[in-house]
């Protein structure tokens, strides 16, 4: 297997899909998966849940060499997706979108789980009103490291950060969560910095430190933070750093599954944007 731990990003809100992009893309994934993206009401989405299936893609071809026609991909019973059919192949991978950016963690036969979260105020609540809305989500712990900032703004980058930490763990476990989300607490040290990974979190569940699990931070830009995390027995491996794609980067190998479908790409430019 070749390049099998990849973390990828795509800055989704600087890519402007043409017609003739969106049909070619079409022609790229399975009916379900155009099935799903034509269901988002607004381009934003569909845009960045079609980069994430167009990332899977590229990222098991380039790491097991299959053909593009032989990669199909099913969901497990919470929807986290898999490689069918595969045999001896042991590749994983997640994918995760938000705000700006689409990302893609990949690994050679551990579980994988990614998030990533736009640090913005919330929409429609001032900040004490949404924290409390969400206390039961977080261990004390986490509380009192998200209080520890004086700034709001501070405050809420922590807040996120948690999030992500805590997403990135439940969408690696996947089906296997058992545990309420304030029983899975993370004791944070380093700051997050732009164009560095921050490896020293510390996981506990129900109070008890989880040495094997690793988690990988940065921030994709001052606006995003990731997360990636992973267990392994061996010990905690080298950090990866983020590669910055561009849509040929993605689709610069692909192979038409299907032909091309004007009606999903039509309907999918007729989308609205987001409103700023
Ligand atoms: C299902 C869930 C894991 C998806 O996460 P999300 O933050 O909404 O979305 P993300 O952008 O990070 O990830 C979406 C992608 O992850 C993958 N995915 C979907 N379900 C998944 C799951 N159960 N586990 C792992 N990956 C999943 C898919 O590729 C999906 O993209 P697609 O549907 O376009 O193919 C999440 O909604 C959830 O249920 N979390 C439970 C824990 C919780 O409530 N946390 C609150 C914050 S602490």
């Amino acid at each position: 297997m070749d390049q099998a731990n990849a973390r990828w990003a795509f800055n989704a809100s600087k890519w402007t899909p043409t017609f003739e992009q969106i049909m070619a893309a079409s022609s790229y994934i399975q009916p379900e998966e155009k099935q799903r993206i034509s269901k988002y009401v607004f381009q934003d989405d569909a845009k960045s849940s079609l980069i994430g299936r167009l990332m899977l893609r590229k990222f098991v071809h380039t790491t097991t060499l299959l053909e593009y026609q032989n990669i199909s991909f099913g969901r497990d019973g919470r929807g986290k997706p898999y490689l069918i059919g595969t045999g001896d192949i042991t590749v994983n991978f997640n994918v995760s979108h938000q705000g700006d950016y689409v990302v893609l963690g990949g690994s050679e036969g551990k579980n994988i789980g990614i998030d990533l979260m736009k640090i913005e105020p919330p929409a429609n609540k001032n900040i004490p009103e949404f924290f409390r809305i969400m206390r039961r989500q977080f261990s004390d712990h986490e509380w009192k490291t998200i209080y520890s900032y004086f700034k709001e703004s501070e405050q809420i980058a922590c807040f996120y950060r948690m999030w992500c930490l805590k997403e990135s763990y439940v969408k690696n476990i996947g089906l296997g969560i058992t545990v309420a989300l304030n029983e899975i607490s993370f004791n944070v040290k380093s700051e997050l910095k732009v164009g560095e990974i921050t490896m020293d979190t510390k996981l506990y569940v129900r109070n008890c430190l989880k040495e094997n699990w690793f988690f990988e931070e940065t921030f994709i830009d001052d606006k995003h933070a990731v997360a990636v995390s992973y267990e392994d027995d061996n010990g905690q491996r080298n950090p990866l750093t983020y590669k910055f794609l561009s849509y040929d980067d993605l689709v610069k190998e692909a192979k038409p599954l299907v032909a091309p479908d004007a009606e999903f790409a039509n309907n999918f430019v007729q989308k609205k944007v987001k409103p700023q």
